[in-house]
């Protein structure tokens, strides 16, 4: 078995694995108010952007070969039902708007659809008067912000808010607007994972409960995943997304094998924090193991993978 290893060329002839820039997806950003970029103290390299920070690190995804970006929306005001989300004006749609008008077609512009970054309560949705969270009004909210996101540019809508029904009153929704052209990336399946936490902080999250009454546990095992994965499908879903990534292969693995429509993964918050940290201490070698882990994913079965090293490894591989 050794005699393919003995050179960097027969093991590079014989790789069967590679990462190439186009299937990676820079998730950004981008904050209402501010006058710098704010750092943000768990994700090492990561940024809260201005409007005019996020076209240029946009652009320089772009220039990196990148495959696209996923947008993020940190309002000043918050609100029981997620104001900001759906209002033209509201710093997720302004960024979009902006990421269109500087880049056009030459990225894919997707958009996160999910109300917790615009809750005063942080949860994902809007919620009943007994405290828990209402799925069908929820998805009521959804519907418009479909519509904002749609008329601001976004070319595929990240339906990350785990209520049931939500892809399809999406698709439904852009459709009776005739706009059928917009894609809809279904997060299925979505687990509720610890490896979100930093990401809070990047949102400036207010949540203080949890998620598991509607994302998934991750005790639950394959069957659930590829019903989420087969509802997201039925419903409209052009690619789907296992997320996280690394804690769940096994569940990458089965939902590629089977899926009919693209499969993508998101490296998450916590995946990003815990390998930084580690390479800060010197614990890790930090470059290989990031390779290593996006080969896994990629091995795994995704066809892209959504990862706050994009840029870096793009740069990298050019
Ligand atoms: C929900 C959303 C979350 C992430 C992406 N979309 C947070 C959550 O579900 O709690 C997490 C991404 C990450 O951790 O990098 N809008």
């Amino acid at each position: 078995m050794r005699r393919l290893r003995r050179t960097p060329a027969l093991r590079r002839l014989t790789a069967e694995m590679s990462v190439q820039p186009a299937d990676l997806v820079l998730p950004m950003f981008v904050a209402e108010g501010l006058s710098e970029p704010r750092a943000i103290s768990s994700m090492p390299g990561v940024v809260q952007h201005t409007l005019d920070s996020l076209v240029k690190a946009a652009t320089e995804a772009v220039e990196a070969g990148v495959g696209g970006v996923m947008l993020f929306g940190i309002p000043t005001n918050k609100d029981a039902v997620g104001s900001g989300a759906d209002d033209p004006d509201g710093i997720l749609n302004s960024g979009l708007s902006r990421l269109k008008f500087e880049l056009g077609d030459a990225t894919v512009l997707m958009a996160d659809l999910c109300l917790d970054e615009f809750t005063d309560h942080g949860h994902c949705g809007v919620l009943a008067v007994d405290g828990s969270v209402d799925n069908d009004a929820t998805l009521q909210r959804y519907a418009e912000m479909a519509l904002a996101q749609a008329e601001a540019g976004a070319d595929l809508l990240g339906t990350s808010g785990m209520m049931d029904g939500q892809v399809g009153v999406v698709r439904r929704a852009l459709d009776q607007v005739h706009r059928s052209e917009v894609g809809v990336l279904g997060y299925a399946p979505k687990y509720a994972s610890a490896f979100y936490g930093p990401f809070r902080e990047a949102v400036s999250s207010s949540l203080t409960g949890d998620r598991f009454s509607y994302q998934q546990d991750p005790a639950r095992g394959v069957t659930e995943a590829l019903a989420e994965m087969a509802l997201d499908v039925a419903e409209g879903a052009d690619i789907v997304m296992v997320k996280p990534a690394l804690p769940y292969l096994d569940i990458l693995s089965e939902i590629a094998r089977v899926s009919p429509v693209p499969v993508a993964a998101y490296q998450v918050s916590g995946e990003y924090a815990m390998l930084e940290a580690a390479a800060e201490r010197g614990w890790i070698d930090r470059v290989r193991a990031i390779d290593e882990t996006l080969l896994s994913i990629k091995r795994a079965g995704a066809s892209m993978i959504l990862t706050y090293w994009a840029v870096e490894v793009a740069n990298r591989s050019a």
